[in-house]
């Protein structure tokens, strides 16, 4: 894994957006995958500066998000549809019908997930996947102890997520149990994956992702088997890893075409 350390959330975050946008110059018509949740919306806020700024075009772009609730509308505040919309697309040049979330609310979600799976082929496959990292390590909402090989699939929410999330909603009973999440295969098959971390709640994932063996209990560690993901950190969530000094000379030692900025 290329490991990216930087002092701040606000680093962490631009320079995913450079990656991203990076790729939208070389690949106007490119295959984004999105994430939701905290980490990834100063990114997002980013891309948006960049595209009102600099031009950074998302015409020609597709994109697939990794996860929704399962029975949260469009346009519930908490949906994955809503954060999407309001977070990004809204903004930006995005074409209608070049977005896909999956659909909490579809009749036959099971159906609806092979679909899913369908239409990210049908795009091409996916060029760079972006994704946070849960405090339990799981990405998208695959949770500890689901398969590493697994596609998009309607899963059940472990209790650390839904205490993780929790803060999100007026009442427990609001909060949904069950989520349609890519599976890990799936994530597993994008071109490029980023991995978004920051503060010291995620420093235990962190550390389980990048040092520890490949396994279920942490879900993100199976992104080492992954040519090519990317792990970029803030101090605070790199803070576990026993490897600190070899990432930096990694850094430090990188030719000019394997760097970022
Ligand atoms: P967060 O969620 O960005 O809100 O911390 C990350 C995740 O659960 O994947």
């Amino acid at each position: 894994m290329e490991v990216i350390i930087r002092d701040t959330v606000e680093e962490v975050s631009l320079l995913g957006a450079q990656v991203v946008a990076q790729l939208l110059r070389q690949k106007p018509q490119c295959v984004l995958g999105l994430a939701t949740g905290r980490t990834p919306l100063r990114l997002y806020r980013e891309l948006i500066r960049l595209h009102e700024k600099e031009k950074l075009d998302f015409s020609q772009v597709t994109t697939f998000n990794l996860d929704e609730y399962v029975g949260l509308p469009p346009g519930h505040p908490q949906s994955y549809h809503f954060y999407m919309r309001e977070n990004l697309f809204r903004h930006v040049n995005l074409p209608p019908g070049s977005t896909h979330i999956p659909d909490g609310c579809a009749p036959d979600l099971r159906f609806h997930c092979f679909e899913y799976e369908e239409a990210i082929r049908a795009a091409g496959g996916i060029d760079l996947q972006l994704l946070g990292i849960g405090s339990n390590g799981h990405i998208g909402f695959n949770e500890p102890t689901g398969s590493l090989n697994s596609r998009t699939w309607i899963k059940i929410l472990s209790e650390k997520t839904l205490h993780d999330n929790a803060s999100h909603f007026a009442t427990p009973e609001e909060q949904p149990r069950h989520v349609v999440t890519m599976g890990i295969g799936t994530i597993r098959e994008a071109g490029h994956c980023i991995v978004l971390a920051s503060g010291a709640q995620k420093s235990n994932a962190v550390k389980a992702m990048i040092e520890g063996p490949v396994s279920s209990m942490c879900p993100a560690s199976a992104l080492q088997l992954h040519p090519r993901t990317t792990v970029i950190a803030d101090s605070d969530a790199a803070a576990r890893l026993d490897q600190l000094e070899h990432y930096r000379w990694i850094e430090q030692h990188k030719l000019g075409w394997q760097k970022y900025s």
